[in-house]
């Protein structure tokens, strides 16, 4: 029932005045007087509050002894009910204990902090339409991904610790198959569906050897830096079983070949003759001696130079272009989980970073 006094017409006019017609002293039906707060007014004046009053909109509490508070009628609400700020019923939002509970259920490892799905679907009920992605950066036992899962939502979920293979991908997975009963989903009525795209981020591609020059990262094997050297120069990566240097595509008639070699003249002479005049070939090679300019139809490039101009460094926004991630095959017996481990080091795949 109070409104600022401070900026504003009604603030300019307060400070030059030092009065205001909101300013006066309430009783309470139990009694107790009531003036507004330090800065403060009612919202009306005498006549209007009193006017409010008489028609029983005002609530004073209780039992008729607490500060008066205006009734609103849900009829009344524009675009719903603003949230409150504190959250303090346990029994609408759940405890950490819910969430352990709920953790257990599935049968997963215990996890120290999970958020009860109750206090996590609140939130995105608040701030997310179905549809909408939600990210959770630092994903532990993988609550915001089921609860956003449960709920029509997209979602991101981001892990360093084991926990990605201890808890979020068979949680995950049980909620697609429709055998995750607990939390949310009678109140969501969730039975089961979606799927989700699982990647292991890879070492960087490069790092500095003793004499701080960019060398390849050795947990590279040449598959990877060919597919990782294919992403960065915009090629398709499809290695041919029968022609060495066709690791990847752009065009029917523009290849890439990948290489930790040093390629000599004569080398370099022969993949240009096997290439031909009707089609092209980049070069992407540790090095080579001669004149790169002096073939036709190759472009010759020095690997670290290839990708150092590609990656970045130092940058306060890497903002990942989702709707550009590559579209997982379909597997064979998997129609509704779309679960494509990729990964360098433990699952076999192609690296991502
Ligand atoms: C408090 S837990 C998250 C709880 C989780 N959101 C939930 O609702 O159950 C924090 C998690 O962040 C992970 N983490 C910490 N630093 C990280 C980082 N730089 N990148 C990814 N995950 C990180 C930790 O391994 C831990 O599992």
């Amino acid at each position: 029932m109070t409104i600022s006094l401070v900026g504003g017409a009604r603030g300019r006019q307060f400070a030059k005045t030092g009065k205001s017609e909101n300013i006066f002293e309430v009783t309470s039906p139990s009694g107790k007087k009531f003036w507004p707060t330090a800065n403060r007014c009612w919202s009306r004046n005498p006549d209007g509050f009193e006017a409010l009053n008489r028609e029983r909109r005002i609530w004073w509490g209780p039992n008729g002894d607490r500060a008066p508070r205006l009734k609103m009628f849900l009829s009344e609400a524009e675009d719903g009910i603003l949230p409150t700020t504190l959250w303090a019923e346990a029994e609408l939002f759940g405890l950490n204990q819910d969430g352990i509970r709920e953790i257990r259920a599935l049968g997963l490892p215990d996890f120290p902090t999970p958020k009860p799905k109750r206090l996590v679907q609140k939130v995105f009920e608040i701030g997310s339409s179905p549809g909408d992605l939600i990210l959770d950066s630092f994903a532990g036992s993988g609550t915001t991904g089921a609860v956003a899962h449960k709920m029509g939502r997209r979602w991101i979920m981001v892990e360093l610790g084991e926990h990605c293979h201890t808890h979020i991908i068979p949680r995950l997975k049980k909620v697609i198959d429709g055998e995750d009963k607990g939390g949310i989903t009678d109140a969501v009525r969730w039975r089961g569906g979606g799927g989700f795209r699982y990647y292991h981020l890879a070492p960087s591609l490069l790092e500095k050897d003793k004499w701080g020059n960019w060398v390849i990262n050795k947990t590279y094997n040449p598959a990877m830096l060919a597919q990782a050297v294919c992403k960065l120069e915009g090629f398709t990566y499809a290695p041919s079983d029968t022609i060495y240097w066709r690791h990847g595509h752009s065009t029917e008639r523009d290849f890439i070949y990948v290489t930790t070699a040093n390629l000599s003249h004569g080398q370099l002479q022969q993949l240009s003759d096997e290439v031909g005049g009707e089609r092209s070939l980049l070069v992407v090679c540790s090095a080579f001696r001669g004149r790169k300019e002096g073939y036709a139809n190759l472009t010759v490039k020095k690997i670290p130079k290839a990708v150092l101009s590609r990656c970045e460094w130092g940058k306060d926004d890497y903002s990942l272009k989702v709707e550009n991630l590559p579209k997982a095959p379909p597997k064979p017996g998997q129609q509704r989980l779309e679960f494509e481990p990729t990964g360098h080091s433990r699952e076999s795949g192609n690296p991502v970073g």
